[in-house]
């Protein structure tokens, strides 16, 4: 039975314990986060996942290297991404680990029911294995000099009996799914990507390792030589956290599933998740969506190319909320974006500090100032504060339509356009001139009442982005932070404001840092 309230189900990739966690998982996070916030304020019901991917060569490999039990390392690393999403504020409400008992169980249902089913079979293989993708590589992915292009790396030459699922069944099922559902891999020229790499033959998926060559991973339920390749136990997670295979599966919940990723795990989540989910008889994930990569340098950033940043150090620098503002606002969704510190700081400096920062403060101090308590009648408004005050709608309408088209940039920018038009009514009604007539006393508390109507909607529009700012601002306004939740059916609009708070500081201003010298 469907329930009245729309639910959505949001994740991230469960990030793999050999790296901690750097700006490129928390730009997903980050915006399974906004997406979760946007949601709940028109009203859904939203359930975030995110986790960790912990079994594996490369996870047995890095704990053997540093002497230590892949547990105790998996535990350490896991930890070290919860505490960094629970710092940053993100709001999941699932922390996934496939090291957890239950999925292993899960995983092992899954493969004896394919098992069963004849969908998977023993046969010997042989070719080129990239440890760090984790699989073996076909010569069509591989770059000019036969390197995986995602870790640099020639892949190794391996020869082993293995047990496949036979994906290659699932062929012509998936590209009839891709063609059916153009919202199943967005943006759309990444179902291209798919459906055009589906004119290849598929080969079957090598789904097992022998334990002579890794023990950590979940073992097969019916060959204890062998353990579970680690996508096919992980891709799982999403699954299984609403309650599959139980008898209190939460089908409504899977159905509504949105998966967040790059563009590095596309294949395994279009093609291997499409495929195992067909083979097992549950529709496939609702809609996958794809981001491109942050570059630093011109690369990717990753752990085993060096070129790391970390954002803890990023927040706790240059202040909350900045970096999630700063990303949504620089890359164009399924596009790669450079991360540059100097294009950070431009961007705080301008649209935060300058922008939201600077209004928020100016408007505040002269209200507090001069007023303290500001009232006014609807019918005083003229015709410029109601021009004002209708731009709202149009850009909630926009920040919207920027949402569902995954436009998260035409979101933020139409959002930063309304922080102008603030600026241009002030600078055009000049409230400090009318703070010193004592004539204009009442047009005065009109002025500052439009402007802290603003504030409060440019506070409710952005608190899935800014969710510290939007509080920041709540406060200010006395307001509850309850107004900013639900704002489906437009602005709570106020006559009376109370300003009994100190200003608001929101951005400080930031200052390029002089380059190191050694
Ligand atoms: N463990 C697998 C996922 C299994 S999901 C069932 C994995 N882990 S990962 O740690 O490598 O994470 C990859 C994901 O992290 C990317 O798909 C993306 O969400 C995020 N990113 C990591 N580096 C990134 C960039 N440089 N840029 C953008 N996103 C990046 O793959």
């Amino acid at each position: 039975m469907s329930s009245q309230i729309h639910r959505s189900y949001v994740t991230t990739p469960l990030y793999y314990v050999n790296a901690r966690p750097h700006l490129g998982h928390s730009y997903t996070t980050i915006l399974a986060d906004v997406f979760k916030r946007h949601r709940s304020q028109r009203g859904e019901k939203v359930t975030f996942l995110s986790g960790t991917d912990e079994h594996g060569e490369k996870i047995e490999q890095m704990a053997k290297s540093q002497g230590k039990d892949c547990l105790e390392f998996a535990n350490e690393i896991a930890q070290d991404f919860l505490c960094t999403w629970e710092k940053m504020g993100i709001s999941f409400d699932i922390f996934y680990r496939t090291t957890d008992s239950n999925h292993a169980l899960a995983v092992q249902h899954a493969l004896q029911t394919l098992k069963d089913r004849g969908e998977i079979v023993f046969r010997e293989y042989e070719g080129k294995y990239c440890v760090g993708c984790e699989r073996f590589l076909n010569d069509s992915e591989l770059n000019d000099q036969g390197f995986c292009p995602d870790h640099l790396k020639k892949p190794e030459p391996r020869k082993e009996a293995n047990y496949f699922f036979l994906m290659s069944k699932y062929q012509n099922a998936l590209i009839e799914h891709m063609e059916k559902n153009p919202q199943s891999i967005r943006p759309e020229h990444y179902r291209q990507e798919m459906l055009s790499f589906l004119k290849q033959p598929l080969t079957d998926l090598c789904i097992s390792r022998p334990k002579e060559r890794l023990k950590w991973g979940i073992e097969l339920p019916f060959d204890s030589k062998f353990v579970t390749y680690v996508w096919f136990d992980a891709l799982l997670n999403y699954l299984v956290a609403t309650g599959w295979p139980g008898k209190n599966w939460d089908k409504e919940l899977w159905e509504s599933v949105n998966h967040l990723i790059a563009k590095d795990i596309l294949k395994a989540h279009s093609i291997y998740w499409t495929s195992m989910l067909l083979a097992l008889g549950v529709k496939p994930a609702k809609e996958l969506h794809v981001s491109g990569y942050w570059l630093v340098d011109g690369t990717k950033m990753s752990k085993s190319l060096g070129n790391v940043i970390r954002p803890i150090e990023v927040e706790e620098k240059f202040g909350r909320d900045t970096l999630r503002f700063y990303l949504l606002r620089e890359m164009s969704y399924g596009l790669d974006s450079t991360f540059t510190l100097e294009g950070y700081i431009n961007c705080i400096n301008a649209y935060l500090a300058n922008g939201i920062g600077n209004f928020v403060s100016r408007v505040y101090t002269i209200a507090k100032k001069n007023l303290g308590t500001v009232s006014f009648k609807e019918n005083e408004l003229t015709e410029t504060d109601r021009n004002l005050l209708s731009l709202r709608t149009k850009t909630r309408d926009a920040w919207d339509a920027g949402f569902t088209e995954l436009k998260y940039q035409n979101a933020i920018k139409a959002w930063s356009e309304l922080v102008t038009s603030c600026d241009l009514y002030v600078n055009e009604m000049k409230p400090w001139a009318l703070a010193k007539d004592p004539s204009q006393t009442q047009r005065l508390h009109v002025v500052m009442g439009v402007c802290l109507r603003m504030i409060q909607s440019l506070g409710a529009l952005i608190a899935p982005v800014l969710p510290n700012t939007a509080k920041a601002i709540a406060i200010a306004l006395n307001l509850e932070e309850r107004a900013f939740e639900q704002i489906k059916n437009g602005f709570e609009d106020r006559t009376y404001f109370t300003l009994t708070e100190d200003v608001p500081r929101l951005f400080p201003r930031v200052q390029i840092p002089a380059p190191e010298t050694d």
